[in-house]
């Protein structure tokens, strides 16, 4: 059953994607670098499953589409989002797995090959709501996935879309994603909002590894 700090979670998001043009959130980028490079990187052919947690109205779908990936599912906790999303890919969309949901509880209908998280992880403040992600990722991954997580870095801001998150460096996320996964790759980014301003982010690809 969603709680009451579930419900606000969602209103906060909605209203955010309702009042708000996609191109003009802080997180917006024109280019979803480094995620493609760091899926490539991965290893898994465009058959693999893919999920984007947290896709929002992310042009990464797009890129994946066009590069020849074919089993993506997008999952957003705002319904408005994806809206976003599907409207700019019009008949594209059909080829898309879209769900509306939280990340913590939802039934995301896995095993995927490819999990990738850009700026959601880091929303997760509550101890029990990362114990509930990381019970997420085990269950819908299995050995050898890819998981890209990024968030923002220790110097990184306090704060997204007027919300609290948590910082970290590759190797505390490591920590907090658990012994399952190996980090095999840590990146630094400078992103550049569509406001000026420069955010510090970190990048980790992670392994599952086997048993
Ligand atoms: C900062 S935005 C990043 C969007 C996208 N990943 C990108 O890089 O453009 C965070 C996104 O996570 C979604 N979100 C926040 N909490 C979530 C949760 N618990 N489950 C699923 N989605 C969530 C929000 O609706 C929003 O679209």
């Amino acid at each position: 059953m969603t709680s009451d700090a579930g419900t606000d979670r969602r209103a906060h998001w909605e209203k955010v994607y309702c009042e708000k043009s996609p191109l003009s959130v802080s997180w917006y980028q024109a280019s979803p670098e480094p995620s493609l490079s760091l899926i490539e990187a991965g290893g898994h052919p465009p058959t693999a499953r893919l999920i984007d947690v947290g896709g929002g109205a992310s042009t990464l779908v797009d890129h994946l589409l066009a590069r020849g990936h074919r089993d993506v599912t997008v999952l957003d906790l705002a319904s408005a989002a994806l809206g976003h999303a599907r409207r700019r890919l019009g008949e594209r969309a059909g080829a898309v797995r879209w769900l509306t949901g939280d990340v913590t509880d939802a039934d995301l209908g896995g095993p995927f090959d490819v999990w990738h998280d850009r700026a959601v992880f880091h929303f997760l403040t509550d101890a029990r709501l990362r114990s509930a992600y990381r019970a997420q990722l085990l269950d819908n991954t299995g050995a050898g996935a890819c998981v890209i997580v990024a968030t923002f870095a220790l110097d990184g801001p306090e704060r997204c879309s007027g919300l609290p998150v948590a910082r970290y460096s590759p190797e505390s996320l490591a920590t907090e994603l658990g012994p399952a996964f190996r980090l095999e790759e840590a990146r630094a980014v400078s992103h550049t909002t569509p406001g000026g301003s420069v955010q510090h982010f970190q990048f980790s690809r992670f392994r599952r590894r086997a048993g």
